[in-house]
């Protein structure tokens, strides 16, 4: 058997630079991953694949990204073997965490391994783009931070070390179809000034430590179209600001909102401030970068 986290990730700088031919939309952005992670278990069984999870509310059938990663796997290195894959569900579901693109990676890695095949890691990530436009980030996993191109598949994990970051994580109960959120975009009348954030403040920011700098460098192009569709994102953000986190922005195509904080204590009071008085629907998760990919 084997087990492995499946991290979720922040966008701590998303910009849509435009709308391609095939639909899709030409991005920059730079992703971190975090300690708030899925974790899946690969068991082999002789034929056929079984995918489980312990979130009645997830479809477990053909549209879910884990199936499909696995079928895809299989079909591709015409595998004649079977995997029972259970999934424990920890990252909240369509809040632009990533969760579902990082278990379709982990279902890759793990079937790969369970199934001893030989492939290149441009194989995979191939097939990691093939599944989400997400999952291939989630495949640099020799780097917390990545910076993401294209349709968001094409990676370039950052040279570290970096110190973690910490941020408190806000996740209100709407949950939000990132097609929706990008066809929203897509509507809404674009205003054509450069953002003052730019990807290279950002990575300017990382490299050098520097908080402040990094908090003026959040930017996210979908966060307008996101607090439309979910108001309280505008509520979510003041509690954050409140708290004192320098920069507040909403991850990929929300709901989820994550502040940047100071540092480990900084985020454990704001944490600890939220969750006695914010909304009891809104879940509250103390993150930080995450430093441990590996299986379990
Ligand atoms: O690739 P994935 O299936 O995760 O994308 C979900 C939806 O998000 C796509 O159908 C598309 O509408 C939108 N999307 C986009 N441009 C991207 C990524 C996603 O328009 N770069």
């Amino acid at each position: 058997m084997i087990r492995l986290r499946a991290p979720a990730k922040l966008n701590l700088y998303l910009r849509v630079l435009g709308r391609r031919p095939d639909g899709y939309h030409e991005l920059e952005t730079l992703v971190e991953r975090i300690d708030l992670a899925d974790e899946l278990t690969f068991t082999p069984q002789a034929r056929g694949l079984t995918v489980t999870c312990d979130d009645p509310t997830l479809d477990c059938g053909p549209s879910n990204l884990v199936t499909k990663a696995a079928s895809l796997l299989q079909q591709t290195f015409r595998v004649s073997d079977g995997a029972a894959i259970h999934l424990a569900k920890r990252i909240p579901i369509a809040a632009g965490l990533g969760g579902g693109s990082s278990d379709a990676a982990a279902t890759l890695l793990g079937l790969t391994r369970l199934w001893n095949l030989r492939r290149s890691p441009e194989q995979l990530m191939e097939l990691a783009a093939q599944v989400g436009s997400d999952a291939p980030l989630f495949l640099s996993i020799h780097s917390p931070f990545v910076v993401g191109r294209g349709r968001g598949e094409r990676c370039e994990p950052l040279a570290g070390p970096f110190p973690p970051l910490w941020h408190v994580l806000v996740v209100p109960p709407e949950r939000l179809s990132t097609k929706e959120i990008y066809d929203g975009f897509d509507r809404r009348e674009r205003v054509l000034t450069e953002p003052a954030a730019s990807l290279s403040m950002c990575l300017h920011a990382l490299r050098n430590g520097s908080l402040g700098e990094l908090a003026k460098g959040l930017f996210n192009d979908l966060e307008p179209e996101a607090i439309r569709r979910c108001p309280v994102i505008t509520e979510i953000r003041t509690h954050l600001r409140t708290s004192g986190c320098p920069g507040v922005s909403v991850s990929g195509s929300g709901s989820a909102v994550f502040g940047l904080c100071e540092d480990a204590e900084h985020a454990r009071r704001a944490a600890a401030t939220l969750s006695s008085s914010a909304p009891a629907e809104w879940r509250i998760h103390l993150v930080r970068t995450d430093s441990s990919y590996e299986a379990l």
